[in-house]
């Protein structure tokens, strides 16, 4: 098999190098989503007996490394073991599916018809990463309505604060902003997107907030730009204090009375097992202490002190049988 691609290989360089006089159109760029599936076009006139679909090692024009990903030839479709996300068409497009980053490549389609002439012609594809979610998140606010969240502001949260807008693992990059409401844009510092290896960006945007602009009612937004982001998303952070929300406020009361509710019934428990031990030790001691103080009977007094008169008993001189 592997002799047989390098032939076939072989003999489109050769057939190509011969003769190169035949149109072949293709879409210079091409733009999928990861994930998603994408065809490349390839058009010509003339009866094909064998079409050839590269890969190249760069994007923005074709190169010389290229290896052959699918084929037609001579009557036959043919795709290959390690590149099997790809796929020929009847009509002779190439199809990509479950686009990644890295199929983020310039392709060729070289044709050769059967009456040997031949012709090449390349398409650079781009690998849009969508953000998910596709709009911008900031860093503990809670999703209330698909494009607006809620800040909830921390004790723990002095009177000048920040708030992080983010979009994360995409491609290209977004650019980020913060606006009013009304649509001022604030000047912020911008941290730098970073290009990590996986060939996805990261965005973040810091805003600086104070205690008084939430008092007075404002709200803010955090606008991403972007083709990963599919044109421009916005988020709309709003505010929250814990203590004047009636119902946070009224949650934490009712977990406070929960909470001492428990502590007394555990309380009353406790002394209630105290009280009712204390009472049956002192049930037992007196139930220990009765034969005691039990006055004695008639019969035992009398054995008593038959005991008592055996015990002083002092042998006399023997009187008797006279
Ligand atoms: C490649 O295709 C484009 C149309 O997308 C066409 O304008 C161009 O002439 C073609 N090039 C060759 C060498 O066939
Ligand atoms: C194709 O994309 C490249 C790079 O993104 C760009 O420079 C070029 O103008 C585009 N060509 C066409 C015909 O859209
Ligand atoms: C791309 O081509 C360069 C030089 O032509 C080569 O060093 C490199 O290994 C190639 N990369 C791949 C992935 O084929
Ligand atoms: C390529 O597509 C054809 C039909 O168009 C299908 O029969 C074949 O299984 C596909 N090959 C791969 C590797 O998906
Ligand atoms: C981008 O964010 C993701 C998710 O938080 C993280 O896993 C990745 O390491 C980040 N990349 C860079 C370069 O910071
Ligand atoms: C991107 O926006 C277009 C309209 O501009 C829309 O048709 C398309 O569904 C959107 N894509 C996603 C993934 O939201």
């Amino acid at each position: 098999m592997k002799f047989y691609n390098g032939l076939v290989a072989l003999l489109a360089v050769v057939v190509s190098g011969v003769d190169s006089n035949l149109e072949v159109t293709t879409d210079p760029n091409a733009t999928a989503f990861r994930g998603g599936s994408i065809t490349l076009t390839c058009r010509f006139i003339g009866e094909p007996f064998a079409i050839y679909w590269y890969k190249h090692n760069r994007t923005g024009a074709p190169d010389n490394t290229a290896d052959i990903v699918v084929r037609y030839f001579n009557g036959q479709w043919l795709s290959s073991d390690k590149y099997p996300r790809y796929n020929i068409t009847s009509d002779y497009s190439m199809v990509i599916s479950d686009v990644q980053i890295e199929d983020e490549e310039t392709y060729s389609c070289e044709v050769v018809l059967k009456d040997d002439a031949s012709g090449k012609n390349n398409t650079d594809l781009t690998v849009i990463a969508l953000a998910n979610p596709l709009h911008p998140v900031v860093s503990g606010c809670i999703m209330t309505k698909p494009r607006e969240c809620v800040y909830e502001v921390q004790g723990a949260d002095t009177e000048i604060f920040a708030l992080r807008c983010r979009v994360e693992q995409v491609r290209p990059a977004v650019s980020l902003s913060w606006t009013t409401r009304r649509d001022v844009e604030i000047e912020t510092p911008t941290i730098p997107v970073t290009d990590p290896k996986d060939g996805l960006f990261n965005a973040t945007r810091d805003l600086t907030v104070s205690r008084t602009e939430i008092e007075n009612g404002e709200s803010f937004v955090c606008q991403a730009s972007g083709d990963s982001v599919n044109g421009t998303s916005k988020l709309v952070v709003t505010f929250k204090y814990p203590s004047e929300g009636g119902l946070s406020g009224g949650g934490k009361a009712g977990i406070v009375i929960f909470v001492l509710i428990v502590v007394a019934i555990g309380i009353g428990i406790g002394i209630g097992f105290f009280l009712w031990r204390r009472k049956e030790e002192e049930k037992k001691k007196e139930q220990e202490k009765d034969p005691e103080k039990e006055p004695l009977s008639p019969l035992q007094i009398e054995f008593e002190d038959l005991a008592k008169k055996i015990n002083g008993y002092t042998r006399g001189p023997f009187l008797g049988w006279r």
